[in-house]
């Protein structure tokens, strides 16, 4: 028999359906099947200990009743797990090496693996939003925590079978626009041919105009009228606002490209400025908006401080403004583009905005009948300098996200020449690219997206513990292993020998975790769940290399392990990929 990849869920369904031929076991009852504590079994049943204080009744007997049901259930013997009742009352499950072997014979390559895990989001249609920096500036650090978690978990959905549709919401309809316009006819400006360079000088720009209007009351409103002007069409500025798109654009897919991330959907906000009054009419219609002292804005009377402090969503000048363009881009996408699940991932200070913006789509969506979106905000954690403040440059500014990947490349340039001097130098690059924006991304992803974390090149880089660095290494010698045995692991496509030693067993027992780890990403959309599993496994690969000689042994323990090898290698590559990694065959 084939089993599952997904061994969690499939025990989890099978406990269920037995329980519920059970007398007096509920149908919605949840046996909580989690891994188990390594030293007792892979993985184990918590369930019945709830569900036997609910019954006031023995929770072992309960445990011994369900025990017994299973093991005189049709097929039991073919699954290869052995049962124990545990503790006060836990079901301990453990895989026998022919069920080990199944396990790894299942999962032969990318795609049988992928088969395994497409049941978690099934078909799903999921628009993940994320990056969506404000035109006419620089991408800076901040905006790597949204585009490298956004892209990891664009990734981790299509992995896990959602169709996914990745959406840069760019702000690029905002105010910001008036203050430059202002500013470009005071100067003037010429447009450097290097979008890069005319961004920063765009920025620069900015930067005075703004100054200026800070002390001048007039130019403040000079960058008002130039906003008007914009909104209303005037064909000069709509001209200049294009321009600045079309530069800031250029500029950041320079970015995008060098991190592997594309986007199906680049709307921005202004995609949305002829949409807006539909938003208005709809929510005012459904009493979910209503007028205050000629601004429209929507109260949440029962939460405790959106009863005070309103969704503004219409300006008492009648201006639109990011709440008003968030709303009408969930009408387009649910109504156009048929999503049914939309992940932001944005700063930890947006969280009230989001908030407010889903209680609104739920009233909204229910007073006109329409089907409610699964809505996530993915909100991280400000990145710190060693000072313990928000990282910034030498000279207090923020840090440019193009000086950040420079610097990555050109100190994982420096380590590669220092480990592998004889390497040609054009793969002395492509290595440095791959560790250097691989380190900055790992360690962006490493850390809970909800806390803070500090900023550390030294550790980042570091061949030790878990890092970027680290697991490619790994997985370069795991590459290098195989030219060795002039083998491929492609050729271990087949049936896997059960495993024979202990080694051998514990690291067949990390591999089979593989699936729940993405499930546990998925529940909460956190990727670091994925990190500390990817370590965990090849720490875990190291001790079995270190311990069991993998080449030159009899024929079958050396196609036994060599198998072991390479299915080591597939998930590592497989996470790290899903990651947003690149990784090497040779390092
Ligand atoms: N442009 C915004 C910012 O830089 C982020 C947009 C996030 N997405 C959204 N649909 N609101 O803060």
């Amino acid at each position: 028999m084939r089993p599952p990849l997904d061994l969690l869920t499939a025990l989890t369904e099978l406990l269920r359906g037995t329980a519920a031929r059970l007398s007096g076991w509920p149908d919605d009852w949840d046996p909580l099947v989690r891994p188990a504590d390594p030293r007792f079994g892979d993985l184990q049943a918590n369930g019945v200990l709830a569900l036997a204080k609910q019954r006031r009744e023995n929770p072992r007997e309960l445990a011994g009743q369900l025990a017994e049901a299973l093991r005189s259930s049709p097929g039991w013997a073919d699954r290869g797990l052995q049962l124990e009742v545990s503790g006060p009352g836990f079901l301990t499950f453990r895989l026998q090496p022919e069920a080990l072997a199944a396990w790894l014979t299942t999962c032969r390559d990318r795609e049988s693996l992928a088969a395994g895990l497409r049941h978690l989001r099934q078909g799903r249609r999921v628009l993940v939003d994320y990056s969506s920096p404000n035109t006419a500036k620089e991408m800076h650090v901040g905006h790597i925590r949204s585009t490298v978690l956004g892209e990891a978990l664009a990734r981790i959905l299509s992995l896990a079978g959602a169709e996914v549709l990745r959406d840069n919401h760019l702000g690029d309809w905002g105010t910001q626009f008036g203050l430059l316009l202002a500013g470009i006819r005071r100067e003037g400006f010429r447009f450097h041919p290097d979008p890069a360079v005319a961004l920063r000088e765009l920025e620069d720009l900015y930067r005075r105009t703004n100054q200026a209007a800070e002390n001048h009351p007039s130019q403040k409103e000079e960058a008002r009228r130039e906003l008007v002007l914009l909104q209303e069409g005037d064909e000069e500025r709509y001209r200049l606002w294009e321009e600045i798109n079309r530069i800031s654009r250029a500029a950041y897919e320079a970015l995008y490209e060098r991190l592997g991330v594309h986007f199906d959907l680049t709307l921005g906000e202004s995609f949305y400025r002829d949409q807006v009054a539909r938003i208005y009419e709809e929510l005012a219609a459904c009493d979910v908006a209503e007028d205050s002292e000629g601004a429209l804005v929507v109260f949440h009377r029962e939460h405790p401080r959106f009863a005070e402090q309103p969704l503004l969503i219409r300006k008492s000048d009648g201006a639109s403004n990011y709440a008003t363009t968030d709303l009408a881009a969930v009408l387009y996408r649910t109504e156009e583009l048929g999503v049914e699940e939309m992940v932001y991932v944005t700063d930890g200070r947006q969280q009230d905005h989001f908030e407010q913006l889903f209680l609104t789509v739920r009233k909204w969506y229910r007073a006109t009948g329409r089907a409610q979106p699964f809505l996530h905000h993915v909100w991280f954690g400000t990145i710190l300098g060693e000072d313990g403040k928000a990282i910034r440059t030498r000279s207090g500014e923020s840090l440019k996200l193009k000086e950040l990947l420079d610097e990555a490349e050109s100190r994982a340039r420096a380590v590669v020449e220092e480990k592998n001097p004889a390497l040609p130098s054009d793969e002395k690059e492509r290595i440095a690219r791959a560790v250097g924006v691989g380190a900055v991304r790992y360690a962006d992803l490493l850390p809970n997206r909800t806390h803070d974390y500090t900023f550390a090149w030294d550790r980042m880089l570091s061949f030790e513990g878990n890092t970027a660095p680290y697991l490619l290494y790994a997985v370069a010698r795991l590459h290098a292993l195989f030219r060795k045995a002039g083998r491929s692991p492609a050729d271990f496509g087949g049936p896997v020998a059960p495993p024979e030693t202990e080694a051998e067993a514990t690291l067949a027992r990390k591999m089979i975790l593989f699936p729940h780890t993405i499930a546990q990403v998925l529940q909460d959309l956190r990727p670091h769940f994925l990190c500390t599993y990817l370590y965990e496994l090849a720490e875990t690969f190291s001790t079995f290399y270190n311990h069991d000689r993998v080449l030159g042994g009899p024929p079958g323990e050396e196609e036994r392990r060599l198998a072991l090898c390479a299915r080591t290698l597939l998930l590592l590559e497989t996470g790290l990929h899903a990651l947003g990694l690149e990784t090497l065959e040779r390092m």
